[in-house]
């Protein structure tokens, strides 16, 4: 199977980025052909800083690597980098209704949080994803949750385009991890973890520094009561740090519930802190003997580039000619 998936390098990634999408593509690397992209054209659509962005996009390449993601194994580049992307969002755009790129939560939730920066880019970025997805024939998209509704409108683009002009796409599935599909902030557990909209000190970075982790669990937001059980109604600052403990230590959530009756949720904290500074270590470590590294992974990002380019470019072709447009 093809798959394919991506990242806005928008700074560091967290256990929410892990956890939803990224533990996914670990175990799909092993027996599928995986193609992971760091969107920086998607990156672009909410405010940013121009003189960080290329930092940002190596922080996501050097992060890849440093979780587990094998160059050997998968294709990663930048999205930029192909115009192949930009010039399918436009076509795909001519077929696709406004009413239906209005409707997607996220655009309106982006739209709410940043009232003076409602670009057409914001609006537009459901079709820039399609194009990703869609220029790879890619039969499995692994996300999060917040991009279910994005890949659902891929899929519908690719069965218009396909009835318009004949068959040239594949409709692509989407896949969410059976847990992990939303870790919720730990300061706003009704909120999605996420480093561009929340506040930080709700984000568990991958690469934090164990004190930085311990003072954010600390400190995570908890519910009225003191019974430690799993019921995201009404305790979704429990549920969430429960969710978060049984991903990093492979224990049930039953299991947890039962170690931790009758015991607080200052004691739960602190064994979670623990579980998440030993977890999340080696990915520290790796990242850091990578930092040094610089000139090979732009190696990586170049040679995925190459790989990635022929597949985009014998697509476009075959849109082009069905579009009735020039090679
Ligand atoms: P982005 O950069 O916001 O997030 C990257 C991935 O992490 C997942 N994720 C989460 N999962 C669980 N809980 C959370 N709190 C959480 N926060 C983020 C996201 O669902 C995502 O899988 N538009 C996409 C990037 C993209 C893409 C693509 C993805 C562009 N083109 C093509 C797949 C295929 C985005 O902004 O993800």
């Amino acid at each position: 199977m093809r798959v394919f998936s991506g990242i806005r390098p928008t700074g560091e990634l967290h256990i929410g980025n892990y956890l939803g999408a990224i533990k996914q593509w670990i175990e799909l690397q092993k027996n599928n052909e995986c193609i992971f992209c760091i969107v920086d054209l998607h990156a672009i659509t909410t405010p940013f800083d121009p003189a960080k962005l290329q930092k940002n996009i190596f922080e996501v390449a050097t992060a890849y690597l440093a979780v587990g993601l094998d160059p050997e194994k998968c294709i990663f580049f930048i999205q930029s980098q192909i115009k192949e992307h930009s010039e399918l969002a436009w076509l795909l755009g001519t077929i696709t209704p406004l009413g239906e790129l209005q409707r997607m939560t996220q655009f309106k939730e982006k739209a709410k949080k940043h009232p003076e920066y409602i670009n057409a880019g914001l609006l537009n970025y459901p079709l820039l994803m399609a194009a990703d997805i869609l220029l790879y024939q890619t039969d499995l998209v692994p996300v999060g949750k917040d991009q279910q509704q994005h890949v659902e409108l891929t899929r519908e683009i690719a069965r218009h385009f396909n009835g318009k002009f004949g068959k040239v796409f594949k409709e692509p599935k989407v896949i969410l991890p059976k847990v992990g599909e939303k870790i919720m902030s730990l300061q706003n557990p009704k909120k999605k973890m996420s480093k561009t909209d929340g506040d930080l000190r709700g984000c568990i970075d991958l690469f934090d520094t164990p004190e930085e982790i311990q003072k954010k669990i600390m400190s995570a937001v908890t519910d009225t009561g003191k019974a430690i059980i799993y019921d995201p109604q009404k305790k979704p600052g429990i549920s969430n740090l429960l969710t978060i403990y049984s991903l990093f230590s492979g224990k049930t959530i039953k299991e947890l519930e039962k170690k931790f009756k009758n015991r607080g949720y200052a004691e739960l904290k602190k064994s979670l802190a623990v579980i998440l500074i030993n977890s999340l270590e080696p990915f520290r470590r790796k990242k850091k003997e990578l930092s040094f590294r610089e000139v090979y992974v732009k190696e990586i990002l170049k040679k995925g580039r190459g790989r990635a380019e022929t597949v985009a470019q014998s697509t476009m072709q075959e849109v082009r000619k069905r579009m009735g447009l020039q090679q």
